[in-house]
């Protein structure tokens, strides 16, 4: 790899993970991966083609589902957010799914001309998150003008837990699910209930069977990552069958000056550190604009060959420097890790989340789109 900061995804992984979460509870229906903001910041154009066993994909906004379709990806996309009123007509054309929760949605695809496309819309009902849904009330009232408008199709329902990462009591997604679960019962009596009902993030899809219906909607899992701790705790207790999820995603960078320090010497802006002994210390070339925070500064370590190696004073727009007097033969444009496995050592996404201050989901979602993605298999580059 000649980039000197730069991303590698494990090719095998993602479809190991999907299965594995599938596995978790024997669920046989539609899996689909959430790939939204670049792929949870691993790289959407990278990530897609090793989706074999997505049946479906959800992103974000319209660009986004756009962006797939230009990728030539002929799978149902799910545009998870607000579709800009004005631009209903380009989500049709491109057969793209999406959500609805506001009524407005439904007055601008009436004003549509006709075309001899359909519009595919899943309805998202407020069952506890307070962000979109309408409201349990006013769902058979939008389910009903949603069948009513020609050239629509009602092909979805769902809704989105609140609290079910962050705990070992699930309490209040159970509320939610039977909130949830009021409204399919009163549109199965209306005749109105819709092909595709979804609920389970990977949390849920991995802990309880119930919130699975007929298509699952993971993102965090399929990248090998754990929702929380909290989620390997219940599903360890709770007895379903716990995924082995393998982390796609490794983070990169090479040295680009290595340079003896006397004892005393401040380092970087603010001299935030001031070295103790004569040291030796490697310049990375990587920093707060690619996503690896400032609050690592003084604070979290990369791997050299296995070896741990601190960061010294504060990471810079662009750069860091890390302490190497106890790494031995070290070599400049050497191989560093920032996150991922060298030797026995590993830098998780989590350490990084502890030192950043949060969690794995922002660390990977926060990797700079600019860097360079590789996908790998083994020691081998595939693309
Ligand atoms: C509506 C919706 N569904 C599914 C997901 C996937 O959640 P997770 O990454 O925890 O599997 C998200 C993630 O933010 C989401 O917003």
């Amino acid at each position: 790899m000649s980039s000197l900061v730069w991303v590698e995804l494990d090719a095998d992984s993602p479809d190991h993970n999907l299965d594995e979460i599938r596995r978790s509870n024997n669920f046989s229906g539609l899996h689909c991966a959430v790939v939204k903001s670049n792929a949870y910041g691993h790289g959407v154009r990278e990530i897609v083609p090793l989706l074999a066993e997505a049946d479906w994909l959800a992103v974000n906004s319209l660009d986004e589902g756009l962006e797939l379709r230009q990728m030539g990806v002929l799978k149902p996309v799910l545009l998870l957010g607000h579709v800009p009123l004005n631009r209903i007509d380009e989500a049709r054309q491109a057969d793209l799914r999406f959500v609805v929760y506001n009524f407005e949605t439904l007055e601008a695809i009436r004003d549509l001309p006709v075309s001899e496309k359909n519009i595919f819309l899943h309805m998202k009902v407020e069952t506890g998150t307070w962000r979109q849904g309408v409201l349990p009330d006013d769902a058979i009232i939008m389910a009903r003008e949603i069948s009513e408008i020609p050239g629509v199709v009602f092909d979805g329902i769902y809704t989105h837990f609140a609290n079910i990462e962050d705990t070992l009591n699930h309490q209040y997604a159970e509320t939610q699910l039977n909130t949830f679960q009021r409204v399919l019962d009163a549109l199965q009596e209306e005749g109105l209930k819709p092909p595709v009902v979804h609920s389970a993030c990977t949390a849920a899809a991995i802990l309880f069977e119930k919130t699975n219906f007929s298509m699952i909607r993971t993102g965090i899992g399929l990248y090998g990552l754990w929702p929380s701790r909290e989620t390997k705790l219940s599903a360890e207790s709770i007895g379903c069958t716990v995924p082995h999820l393998k982390p796609v995603l490794s983070w990169k960078t090479r040295i680009v000056q290595i340079k003896e320090v006397p004892a005393g010497s401040f380092i970087g802006y603010g001299g935030t550190y001031r070295t103790t002994r004569n040291s030796r210390i490697a310049v990375l070339p990587v920093g707060y604009a690619d996503g690896y925070r400032r609050s690592i500064s003084n604070t979290g370590w990369v791997l050299i060959d296995g070896n741990r190696a601190p960061v010294l004073g504060r990471v810079c727009m662009n750069l860091c420097m890390v302490d190497i007097t106890d790494v031995k033969e070290t070599f400049l444009e050497e191989e560093v890790v920032l996150l991922g496995r060298s030797g026995s050592e590993e830098i998780t996404a989590e350490m990084l989340g502890q030192w950043m201050d949060t969690i794995n989901y922002e660390v990977v979602t926060g990797i700079s789109s600019l860097l360079p993605r590789v996908v790998t298999k083994g020691a081998d580059i595939v693309y």
